[in-house]
Formats: C-alpha cells, sequence, structure tokens
C-alpha cells in the first residue's frame, strides 16, 4: 500500500454554470490551499460557464485565466458501481471513458444554480460519494426563496411578509400583480427572482415606477418572484454547522456600502463591511444562533450553511432573510470567518466539513432503499 492509498481522496469541484462562477473559483483556491496534503489526496474538478467538466493537475487556475487547451474533458457517472472521476478521451469515432481516479468524497464548492440548488447533490446521490454540505431537499430548498419563506412560516420562523409571483402573472396581468404587491407593505417593497444569488435582479422600489422597473428585472432572472416587504434592519449572518446535532456561531454584521446590500456593494465595493462578532447584547446574540439552528434544522440542513437575517431597527425583532448553503469560503468570507471567531480555524473547518460529509454518507447505509415483502403478508 501505497502513502497515497491511506489517504482520503477528496474531489473538489468549482466553477459551474452560475452567475457565481467566478465567486467559486476564489472560494476554491482558499479551500485548496488549506487542504492538508498530509492527509488528503486532492483532485480538481472545473465546470466551464457552459457546463464542460474539466479535470488536471492545475484546473483551477486554467478556468481562471481561461487557458483549457492540453487539459482533459472528464466526468463522474452516476451509476454507484463505477462511481470516480473519468476521462474522456474523443477518438475519430468514438469517445472513450477511463477511470483515473476513485474518489472518497466530493468537495462542491459551486455557488448558485445547478451547484447549490440539489442539481450538483442529486448526482453526488445516484453515484452514492460522500459529499459536502446539504443534500438534494435542503438544497433546493434553501435555494428557492419562495418555498424556503413557505418553510419558514410553518415552523413559527419570523420572515418578512412576501408574495410570490410567477412571470406569466407579470406579463398577463401586471396591474394586479402591482396592486397586491402594494396591498403588501407601504414602500420600499424588494423584488427578487426566487432562485438567484449575490443580489442579481433584486430591486429596492421606493416608489410603483420602480416597482414595476424590479418586476421585470426579476422575471428576466426567474420563473418565479418574490415580492416582499422591505424592513429597515441590521444585516445579520450566523454560520451553522453539523449534521443532526447543528451548531451556531456567533453572529457577525454586514454593513453594506450601498443602499441595501447590492451585486456592487458585495464584490466591488471595499467600503462594505463585515464586523465580526456584530456588536448585539447578549439577548439578541442568543436570539439569533438560536434561529439560526432552528433555519437549519427546518430545511433538514447538513453540514454547513450560513443564515442571513434582518434585525428591525425599532422593535428588535429578527426576520430570517435566506440561508446559504454553499456560502462563500474564501480565507475573508463571513462564513469562516465566523467561525474562526467562534474557535474553529479555516483548517479545522475543512476537516469537520469533511468528517461530516463521510458521517453523513455513514449514515445513509442504515436506509434500506429495496422492500422486500415478507412471506405470508397480506
Ligand atoms: N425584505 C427585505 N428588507 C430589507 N432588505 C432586504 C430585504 N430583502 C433583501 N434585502 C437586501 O437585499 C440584499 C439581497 O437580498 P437577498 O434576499 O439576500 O438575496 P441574495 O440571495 O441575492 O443575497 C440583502 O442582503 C439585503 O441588503
Ligand atoms: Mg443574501
Amino acid at each position: 500500500m501505497t502513502d497515497s492509498d491511506k489517504k482520503l481522496r477528496v474531489c473538489v469541484i468549482f466553477g459551474g454554470v452560475s452567475g457565481e462562477h467566478e465567486i467559486s473559483l476564489l472560494s476554491a483556491r482558499s479551500i485548496l490551499a488549506a487542504l492538508d496534503s498530509q492527509k488528503y489526496a486532492v483532485f480538481q474538478i472545473g465546470i466551464t460557464h457552459d457546463g464542460v467538466w474539466i479535470t488536471g493537475d492545475d484546473i483551477l487556475t486554467a478556468l481562471s485565466d481561461n487557458q483549457l487547451n492540453g487539459c482533459s474533458y472528464a466526468t463522474l457517472l452516476a451509476d454507484p458501481t463505477r462511481a470516480g472521476i473519468y476521462r474522456i478521451s474523443t477518438g475519430n469515432v468514438v469517445e472513450q471513458l477511463e477511470l483515473i481516479q476513485k474518489v472518497d468524497v466530493v468537495f462542491p464548492v459551486l455557488h448558485g444554480t445547478f451547484g447549490e440548488d440539489g442539481s450538483i447533490q442529486g448526482l453526488l446521490e445516484l453515484a452514492n460519494v460522500a459529499y459536502v454540505g446539504s443534500g438534494v431537499v435542503a438544497s433546493a430548498v434553501g435555494m428557492d426563496k419562495g418555498i424556503f419563506k413557505d418553510v419558514m412560516r410553518a415552523n413559527g420562523i419570523p420572515v418578512a411578509d412576501y408574495r410570490l409571483f410567477s412571470r406569466r402573472e407579470t406579463k398577463e396581468d401586471i396591474a394586479l400583480v402591482i396592486e397586491e404587491s402594494e396591498r403588501l407593505a407601504p414602500y420600499p417593497l424588494f423584488v427578487k427572482p426566487a432562485n438567484l444569488g449575490s443580489s442579481v435582479g433584486v430591486s429596492k422600489c421606493h416608489n410603483r415606477a420602480e416597482l414595476l422597473q424590479g418586476l421585470k428585472e426579476a422575471a428576466r432572472y426567474d420563473r418565479r418572484i418574490l415580492v416582499e416587504k422591505g424592513i429597515n434592519a441590521r444585516e445579520i449572518e450566523v454560520s451553522v454547522l453539523g449534521n443532526e446535532e447543528p451548531i451556531a456561531s456567533l453572529p457577525g454584521e454586514i454593513i453594506p456600502a450601498d443602499e441595501f446590500y447590492s451585486y456592487d456593494a458585495k464584490y466591488h465595493d471595499d467600503r462594505s463591511q463585515l464586523i465580526i462578532p456584530a456588536p448585539l447584547n447578549e439577548a439578541q446574540i442568543e436570539n439569533a444562533r438560536e434561529l439560526a439552528v432552528r433555519t437549519y434544522k427546518a430545511i433538514d440542513g447538513a453540514g454547513m450553511a450560513r443564515v442571513d437575517m434582518l434585525l428591525e431597527k425599532g422593535s428588535g425583532i429578527i426576520f430570517v432573510n435566506e440561508i446559504n448553503t454553499i456560502p462563500g469560503f474564501t480565507q475573508i468570507s463571513m462564513y469562516p470567518k465566523l467561525w474562526e471567531a467562534s474557535g474553529i480555524s479555516y483548517t479545522e473547518l475543512i476537516d469537520r466539513l469533511i468528517g461530516l460529509a463521510m458521517e453523513r454518507k455513514a449514515e445513509r447505509q442504515n436506509t434500506t432503499y429495496r422492500y422486500i415483502r415478507e412471506k405470508g403478508a397480506k
């Protein structure tokens, strides 16, 4: 047995067909740098903007620099008896698959569409490979802001008042959509596509004209559109870690450089600040942490998630805004920073996440998938 046989084989997947492709590359760079090569044999799969899977020693750099000449096409098969990274060689007549690496655990560092929404998780379930983070349902519910809020309400967790509209409704009777939105709450109203991230397509609307514009904008990005009461709030975030018994970090606070935490405020304006820990009193801290864990459990979260909240100025009510099941993961991102402030280093966090993925897969083995009818049963 060689040394590398003893190491856990970790496959990090990054990039992806999502508006958050570039953020994923940044997260993956930090994770790859922190994975301990004494413990792990690490492999990389990159997914291009077009959804092409590629592999190689430093695919991350190749993908970041858009220098893909000479890299191999790759795939993962859904068949659990053939799980592993395959290279696809393109011949003149046929394409051939060649198993190049078996894998013990996959770390999907894919934010947003197809990565955080249960799609890739479904493939990994079929392949019966351990993977970091939430399963299919929690990922999908966490991604869809409308369903997520329904689940929150069903669990008595406060959320800002909202209404969900379809793109079709906005096309067929925009006047009615506006009327119903205005009935929800006084301006400002927030409009957002149900399934997106990074504030893409999110508008803060101060009047009817802006609402109309906001609805049109959101409808470009999704079939389902959410209109929400605007809360005059501080933005509080809590990191959650674990499977059956998740723990919550200290809360952090975002001070957006913009009127709200828009795409530019998130990624292009260095005046936006992360304050860690958030200056809150004991009761507020406990309230935020407890809400974060309840939120996580309500969607059946696993591994990790960052729960984002709105602490209303004046009333002090904490509304849960959203959950991110694959939060930004660079060294300076809120999720790992909050753990660092709570006593878990970046490297330890990654070790724990891989451990949780293995634990979850072991737990899955306790489920029987085949029903064998007992003899004599009616
Ligand atoms: N109901 C709301 N009240 C006040 N601010 C909001 C509300 N909804 C969203 N925001 C603001 O818009 C930002 C982006 O919205 P969010 O729902 O978090 O979408 P995304 O998934 O794109 O981050 C939030 O960080 C916050 O600044
Ligand atoms: Mg957000």
